[in-house]
């Protein structure tokens, strides 16, 4: 069977994962979550391209090549851009590829502004809370929903 072709785009000040807030956010580095999350894709039949950025277009271009590239799924863990993002929610009701919004940390256990999404209620579904597994277990969620609804 053909690999499915998943996407996982990391948003703002995620690239400096492993320095940034060890506390709330783990001591694993960006390069380390891609490269589990490949190696689970491998197992799992899945092919997985990551992309980090800083800034908010470049992660709508990111969504709308997904359309041309025939992406199966996305995980985005959108950062600050949660909170605040109408254009990547405009982004991925466009393209209208399942994706699952991912976070590190609890944000419904964090500061009030962090409690709301512009992704959550389009997403296929939400993980929040288990560090750098949030991103393993979106893998494995996106791989059963394109199962079922596919
Ligand atoms: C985050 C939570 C966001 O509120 C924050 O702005 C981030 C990371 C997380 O993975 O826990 O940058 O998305």
């Amino acid at each position: 069977m053909k690999p499915l072709n998943i996407l996982v785009l990391h948003g703002p000040n995620l690239n400096l994962l492993g320095t940034r807030e060890p506390k709330t956010y783990g001591s694993e580095s960006l390069d380390d979550i891609n490269q589990s999350l490949q190696a689970l894709g491998l197992g799992l039949n899945a092919d997985v391209q990551c992309f980090q950025s800083n800034h908010e277009g470049a992660l709508v271009d990111a969504i709308h090549q997904a359309r041309l590239d025939d992406v199966d799924g996305i995980i985005i863990n959108p950062a600050a851009y949660t909170h605040t993002s109408i254009a990547l929610r405009d982004a991925l009701l466009a393209v209208q590829i399942p994706f699952i919004e991912v976070h590190l940390s609890n944000v419904h256990a964090r500061e009030a502004f962090r409690h709301t999404s512009r992704l959550a209620d389009i997403a296929s579904g939400v993980i929040a809370g288990f560090g750098s597994h949030s991103y393993h277990l979106a893998l494995r969620g996106l791989i059963q929903h394109n199962k079922e609804y596919q």
